[in-house]
């Protein structure tokens, strides 16, 4: 079986690495003939820890290989992955339109029988969808199957994600599909289910909106510690051990960002209010965390006066460590907000960017913490990147004009900060 992936983002790259390494002839397609001129070199267009270093091997070994020619590559394969993003409409519905697209290309070149396998994260009912707008793009009916097979990788934990999954999912109605699906995979040892299409694309929706839950919990609970003099960290491990909830996804701080989280929980709403039904669980974890970025800036506002022509330092503009993603990253807002209200932002990531808006001229983007912190009345820290731990923070004090310290990730030791003389706040995490 000859595989090809549609899109060649973090989801399509990582897929066609993954296959590649098992063994398969693959070929990542992509509109974008620039990422397609770079992966051919074997260089990503995105930061990925590891998955360059595959990349490169596999496009040398031949296994891996990319193209912008869509009919060719469409004729020539028998098993196809559609890895196109689905972006949220401004209603928090997902746009399909890349999908649909994939798919009438799909209809319009194929000439045998294709198995296309949906990765990307599509709403409940797109496996129907697709299969309608393949045969209304086809001149004569060739018989196709669609399968629905999520895929649950973190971003900057991608190749180990990938190559360990901790399950696979398929939707299918087809014995055909199934089998194909089950040799594609059949290296991986973990546990399989295999359902309804309908059923696995609700799987992923459930499984990134309960996450999400948790993190929005967790936040709430932290502005209750700071009431009460508790640390919500603390709280999280003696939560954790109990094997009901797991430890991982209870740490609060400025919310969840990403590409991922913010739009599936709202395409979930969306879904579940076309079917009359009211997911206020979901709707309350929305709430949290569009408010969240504001209870750290609340608390620097008042313990400086007002922002207004001050020196704030803001450490991490990614939404989490390892990874440039700056989508719905918590820092952006905070950058933002700050800006609004007249203050210096002096900005250091190891390897985000912000974005080319003229808004954002006004930024210092400072090339190493230690330049960020020269000056500085007050420091933000939204991205935990391991460098923020390591840093002399009491040689670093020198460089400051006041040393107060917003921890918007409870990263650091809040008694030790303050015992190298910090006025040290975090959510919920230094008490
Ligand atoms: C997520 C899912 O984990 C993955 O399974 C899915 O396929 C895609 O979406 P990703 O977006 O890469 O992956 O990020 P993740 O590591 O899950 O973190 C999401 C956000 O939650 C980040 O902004 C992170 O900072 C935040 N987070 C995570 C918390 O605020 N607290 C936590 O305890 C965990």
């Amino acid at each position: 079986m000859k595989i090809l992936i549609i899109g060649t983002g973090y989801v399509g790259a990582t897929t066609a690495m993954v296959f590649a390494e098992i063994g398969w002839q693959v070929t990542g397609l992509d509109i974008d003939a620039g990422k397609i001129q770079r992966l051919r070199q074997g260089r990503l267009h995105f930061h990925e820890p590891g998955l360059e270093d595959m990349i490169a091997k596999h496009v040398k070994s031949s296994r891996l290989q990319f193209t912008t020619d869509k009919e060719t590559a469409i004729k020539e394969h028998d098993v196809i992955f559609l890895c196109v993003g689905t972006p949220s409409l401004p209603d928090g519905s997902a746009d399909l339109r890349y999908i649909g697209q994939a798919a009438k290309d799909i209809g319009r070149s194929m000439k045998g029988y294709k198995l296309i396998v949906t990765k990307s994260t599509v709403p409940v009912g797109t496996q129907e969808q697709i299969k309608k707008w393949i045969a209304a793009a086809q001149q004569e009916a060739i018989p196709f199957d669609v399968a629905s097979n999520p895929e649950f990788l973190r971003e900057g934990k991608a190749v180990e994600d990938a190559l360990r999954p901790d399950r696979i999912v398929i939707g299918t109605d087809s014995q055909r599909a199934t089998e194909q699906l089950q040799r594609l995979y059949s290296s991986f040892v973990c546990p399989w289910i295999i359902t309804k299409p309908r059923t696995a694309e609700l799987i992923k929706y459930a499984s990134n909106s309960f996450l999400a839950t948790k993190i929005s919990y967790m936040n709430e609970l932290a502005k209750l510690c700071d009431e009460l003099e508790v640390n919500v960290k603390e709280i999280a491990e003696g939560m954790g051990l109990d094997p009901r909830i797991g430890s991982s996804f209870l740490q609060a701080g400025l919310g969840y960002g990403g590409s991922c989280f913010p739009k599936d929980v709202s395409e979930l709403v969306m879904t579940s209010r076309k079917h009359h039904v009211n997911l206020r669980i979901l709707e309350g974890v929305i709430e949290v965390n569009r408010t969240q970025y504001t209870y750290l800036l609340d608390k620097a506002r008042l313990r400086l006066g007002g922002f207004a022509g001050k020196n704030i330092t803001v450490l991490g503009l990614a939404f989490k460590p390892d990874t440039d993603d700056i989508r719905e990253a918590p820092a952006i807002r905070i950058i933002d907000q700050l800006l609004l209200e007249q203050a210096n932002v002096q900005l250091f990531d190891p390897i985000a960017a912000l974005p080319g808006h003229a808004s954002y001229r006004a930024v210092k983007v400072c090339s190493s913490a230690e330049e960020a912190l020269r000056g500085s009345e007050a420091i933000i820290l939204c991205t935990e990147w391991p460098e923020f731990g390591q840093l002399d923070w009491k040689k670093a004090k020198r460089l400051l004009r006041q040393p107060n310290f917003f921890d918007g990730r409870n990263m650091l030791d809040a008694k030790r900060m303050r015992g190298i003389g910090y006025y040290y706040q975090g959510i919920g995490g230094d008490h």
